[in-house]
């Protein structure tokens, strides 16, 4: 991914291409798919030690970030959104007959030097606090410092220690949490998980697939990196997140909840020539 430092400082999917309503459209960067190289391995921070002083900065702006979002109208629509029985009914349906959804979150970012992962990760914490079915809440990403990972778990989140490539396949009802990753992460989530049974296990919050499916190009890597996204838009019921306010279009723009039924297993694309 760019960062595009030259509008906010905030992480961005690309370059604005064109503009929709004043507001920046933008296209998801895609990220070739390196099936032999992507192996799951454990993770160290480059930081060695918390150092207290950043911990607290950072914990404050969390809280700060969890308070803004709270009382935003912002967060009302989301939730107004959660609870309509189109979505709500999705989510029933991935719980089945258990009573949480366990989050993994991948790709969040910064929270010490960015707004958005901030923002991002107080929905999932507000989230948590909401709704009892949402469960622990297990997050990954390796730019993370120690610091970072401090706070996190400070908030009740579980840091994981191996970069799994995004590729947990969904034993149990899972709602993914993987706000503006790369395509290359929501294919490999897909391809862990291309059956009936896990697809139906999972909620995935996420670059709007749509998009990715509009904005595809012939080019042999943007390919490789969408293919199983594409695939998937057959099966796939997606719903927009409004961003409601330029406060949180930065964080929350083409973003949607995806949600999967492909019905049986046979009819799913198979997907056999990788080297596309
Ligand atoms: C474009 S940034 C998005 C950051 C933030 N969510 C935002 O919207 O500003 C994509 C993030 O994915 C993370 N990432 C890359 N590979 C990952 C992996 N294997 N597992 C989890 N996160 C990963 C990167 O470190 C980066 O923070």
């Amino acid at each position: 991914m760019v960062k595009n430092a030259s509008i906010d400082g905030e992480w961005t999917v690309v370059l604005p291409s064109k503009r929709r309503h004043g507001k920046r459209k933008t296209k998801p960067k895609v990220h070739e798919e390196e099936e032999e190289e992507e192996e799951e391995k454990p993770w160290k921070s480059d930081d060695l030690e918390i150092d207290p002083q950043r911990q607290a900065r950072v914990k404050q702006k969390m809280e700060n970030a969890i308070k803004k979002v709270e009382s935003s109208k912002f967060y009302t629509t989301f939730l107004e959104q959660l609870k309509r029985p189109e979505v709500s009914d999705q989510f029933r349906h991935v719980l089945g007959a258990e009573a949480q959804l366990q989050m993994v979150m991948y790709g969040i970012g910064s929270i010490e030097s960015y707004e958005s992962p901030r923002f991002q990760l107080s929905i999932a914490i507000l989230m948590k606090r909401e709704f009892d079915w949402v469960g622990n809440i297990e997050v990954f990403d390796p730019v993370l410092s120690v610091t970072e990972s401090s706070v996190l778990e400070s908030l009740g989140c579980t840091v994981l220690s191996v970069n799994e490539q995004a590729r947990r396949e969904a034993l149990k009802p899972t709602l993914f949490f993987m706000p503006h990753c790369e395509a290359n992460l929501y294919n490999n989530l897909l391809q862990a998980n291309w059956r009936m049974d896990r697809l139906s296990r999972i909620a995935l919050f996420g670059n709007s697939f749509q998009m990715y499916e509009e904005q595809v190009t012939l080019e042999p890597q943007v390919i490789r990196a969408t293919k199983r996204i594409i695939a998937s838009r057959g099966f796939t019921s997606e719903f927009a997140i409004e961003t409601v306010s330029d406060d949180y279009f930065p964080a929350f723009h083409d973003s949607s909840w995806h949600f999967f039924s492909p019905g049986l297993d046979s009819e799913l694309p198979l997907l056999v020539s990788e080297g596309l």
